[in-house]
């Protein structure tokens, strides 16, 4: 592939396919982007759209239908160079992501993806595909959006990761943060629903499962052998209001040996007991540095538009 024009289709056009889209046409210019248009974007509820204007947001919303297409169908016949993946979580299939993604990748297109399904299960056989086919198939929108995670480990080149402990999960936090205050479990959680951070199924966050998927994808970056079933996990249904006031938070961690997402009581003076509300951060515990860490927002509209657009930009530096 050159450096000149690069299509781009984009399977789902929910809040992250239009996050996405209004994101990459404002920050085209400064990134010297210009090159990469979305010439397709398919979606489930409102058709194939070929060759999108700028006002396809606003003609979607206002209730335009375009034809219906099946999506495989569509990537078959797609000569979109990136394919970027934004349909529906499902932690037991991880489909239809995970054909969709199979499929782009057996024809030679790029992947981003921000589902945690298909890099949570398929891992190691959707990476070897990528290499086989000499594409890239990349996921920073699976953990904490766009706020530097496992990518600051690029940062830091030749950095053993000993290991990586994290409040991965906002809606969980958030609730925590909201009982230590005296709200209810079930008002704090309808809350963090109205912000639109909780999964569609919101058990996946309570129970712990999101941040299990997060944590094993981290995992599979560092090349770990851990699988989603490895993960030992347990939600924060159990948590009192008394144990949320003396900094229980939900705890995502793994280092070589083990795996797990837990309930556990913080030290005040442990840098993540101040991580509070929606918030995500991650400590990395490398053998040349020590401990370092980030936090910041873990999901919401721009904040994963800009994961999607920082593994744009991975694509198109390799492109060069
Ligand atoms: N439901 C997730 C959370 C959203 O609450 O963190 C981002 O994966």
């Amino acid at each position: 592939m050159t450096s000149s024009q690069m299509k781009v289709l984009v399977i789902g056009f929910g809040t992250v396919g239009k996050g996405f889209f209004e994101l990459l046409y404002r920050k085209r210019n400064v990134l010297s982007l210009n090159n990469v248009s979305i010439n397709e974007i398919v979606d489930m509820k409102y058709g194939y759209i070929k060759n999108p204007g700028n006002d396809v947001i606003k003609e979607v919303e206002g209730g335009k239908i375009f034809p219906k297409e099946d999506v495989l169908s569509v990537i078959k016949e797609s000569d979109a160079d990136i394919v970027c993946e934004f349909t529906w979580l499902d932690l037991k299939t991880a489909e239809p992501a995970y054909s969709h993604i199979k499929t782009a990748l057996q024809l030679g297109k790029h992947v981003i993806t921000t589902n945690k399904g298909p890099p949570a299960l398929k891992y190691k056989e959707l990476v070897t595909l990528a290499n086989k086919n000499h594409v890239k198939f990349l996921m920073k929108g699976t953990v904490m959006a766009g706020t530097p995670s496992y990518n600051l480990l690029e940062l830091v080149p030749g950095a053993e990761v000993r290991s990586v402990r994290g409040i991965m999960n906002g809606t969980t936090n958030y609730i925590l943060t909201s009982m230590e205050n005296g709200k209810s479990f079930s008002s704090a959680l309808r809350e963090a629903q109205e912000l639109g951070y909780a999964e569609a199924d919101p058990t996946n966050d309570v129970d712990g499962l999101d941040a299990a998927a997060k944590v094993t994808i981290i995992s599979h970056i560092l090349g770990w052998k851990h699988e989603f079933s490895d993960v030992k996990i347990k939600g924060i249904r159990d948590v009192t209001p008394e144990q949320a006031k003396e900094k229980t938070k939900l705890i995502a961690y793994a280092d070589e040996q083990s795996i797990y997402v837990k309930p556990l009581k913080l030290e005040r003076n442990d840098i993540l007991s101040g991580v509070s509300g929606v918030t995500n951060a991650i400590e990395i515990d490398t053998d040349t540095l020590g401990k370092i860490f980030s936090a910041g927002p873990g999901a919401g509209k721009v904040q994963t538009a800009q994961a999607v657009l920082t593994d744009l930009v991975t694509i198109t530096k390799g492109a060069k």
